[in-house]
């Protein structure tokens, strides 16, 4: 196990995505960085989550040294499609920006993540309890924290939160000091995870009658469906032939048709939010990623927000600690939240086009019928939600 240090440059706390990515690239300039992570690294390792990278994320991966069996085992999409019943639209990315995605678990990401940072020997050290965070505001901040029954503290020059939304750092900012957006949506996604053929070569968002669906995958044999539950429902309720035939009743029928099942090898209820706390940072505290916002997983939005959040701040703090220089430090969160809010809205604007909400009146399920057929009729619509889909310029 790594040797606790007394002092580093940067403090990472939370070693998901953010951390890790936050940390690659601070070590690859030369800035030294300690990662405290609550949990143990099988437990970071066994979250499963949207599998969608923007191309920006996969440049970004690639500067930190971490592309390689992403660019050997990622699946390049040139395209997805919507549909609204039997009706499909094809959202061609390529032929509408220029752009394409790259399908990889970010499960799989953090994993290279990992191997990166122990390459470089970076400390990272697991199960940290009672961490706080001392004097953000001031030139020398400092982390108090429990690691192997030992208080340890840890001086930095600055601390990183990538702490994720249960995290301390957002709640470090005083309440009158800090603002916070939020809508929760009265419905979870109810996921699984079979070792079956994809339904389709490109991923399906499907809003229909039963409510919204999404088809989507990890590699050729290794599926990904979601379907819309009330939030009052619990894993328990679901059985796999259950899922099936509500996945069968969203999607349209020459997808049915050739729908391969078969068990179901990890299943998951979450919940949909949209949230944002401005600003990300206070002193010398920064929020990174999950920390500082969620979106609801319509989109794919989470991981590639929480890497642009990364470029940003890598540059920032480069620039403060090689050369003085910190004017990327006081611009941080507002260039942050400038590209969040697009990402809102566009995962908000996808969530109310796809799901049925509980009590709504005839009137919205027909607004969102009239919304896919516009996508299907004009070819500006499909390049408004492209663009947006594989991600706005860092
Ligand atoms: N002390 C140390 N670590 C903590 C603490 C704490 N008090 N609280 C939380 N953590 C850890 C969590 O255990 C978790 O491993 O911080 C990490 C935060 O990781 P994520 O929740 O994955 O957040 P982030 O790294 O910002 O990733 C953003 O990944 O989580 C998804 O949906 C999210 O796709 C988005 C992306
Ligand atoms: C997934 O594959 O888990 C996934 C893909 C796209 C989304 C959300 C989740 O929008």
């Amino acid at each position: 196990m790594a040797q606790t240090q007394k002092r580093t440059q940067v403090a990472i706390i939370g070693g998901g995505p953010s951390g890790l990515l936050l940390s690659q690239l601070l070590n690859l300039a030369g800035v030294d960085t300690v990662i405290l992570e609550r949990t143990s690294r099988a437990h970071v390792l066994a979250r499963i989550r949207a599998g969608v990278l923007e191309s920006g994320t996969v440049d970004m991966l690639h500067a930190a040294g971490v592309a390689d069996r992403l660019l050997a085992e990622g699946h390049s999409h040139a395209g997805c499609v919507f549909t609204d019943d039997d009706l499909m639209v094809r959202i061609d990315f390529a032929e509408l920006t220029g752009k394409s995605v790259t399908v990889y678990g970010q499960t799989e990401v953090t994993q290279d993540l990992y191997a990166a940072q122990d390459a470089l020997g970076t400390p990272i050290l697991h199960e940290v309890a009672d961490l706080v965070i001392h004097e953000p505001t001031s030139s020398a901040p400092y982390l108090t924290y429990t690691h192997d029954g030992q208080t340890a503290r840890l001086d930095c020059d600055y601390v990183a939160g990538c702490d994720g939304f249960h995290g301390v750092s957002r709640q470090t900012i005083p309440v009158d000091r800090r603002t916070e957006f939020e809508r929760v949506y009265p419905f979870g996604w109810l996921g699984i995870l079979s070792r079956t053929r994809p339904a389709h070569d490109e991923l399906i968002y499907a809003n229909s009658a039963s409510g919204f669906a999404l088809a989507s995958m990890r590699n050729a044999n290794l599926s990904r469906y979601y379907v819309q539950v009330p939030l009052t429902d619990r894993v328990e309720d679901w059985s796999d032939e259950a899922f099936w035939d509500r996945l069968r009743a969203c999607l349209p029928r020459d997808i049915r048709a050739a729908l391969q099942t078969g068990p179901s090898i990890e299943k998951s209820i979450a919940p949909l939010r949209s949230f944002v706390c401005e600003p990300m940072r206070w002193g010398r505290l920064f929020l990174v990623g999950d920390a500082a916002h969620i979106v609801p997983p319509t989109g794919a939005k989470g991981l590639n927000l929480a890497v642009s959040d990364v470029f940003y701040l890598h540059q920032a703090l480069i620039s403060a600690l090689k050369s003085g220089d910190t004017s990327g430090i006081d611009r941080y969160s507002d260039r942050a939240l400038a590209r969040i809010w697009q990402a809102m809205r566009f995962s908000w604007q996808l969530t109310n086009m796809l799901h049925r909400f509980d009590g709504e009146d005839s009137f919205a399920a027909q607004m969102r019928k009239a919304s896919l057929m516009h996508l299907s009729q004009s070819e500006t619509a499909r390049r408004e939600l492209a663009e947006n889909y594989v991600g706005l310029p860092f």
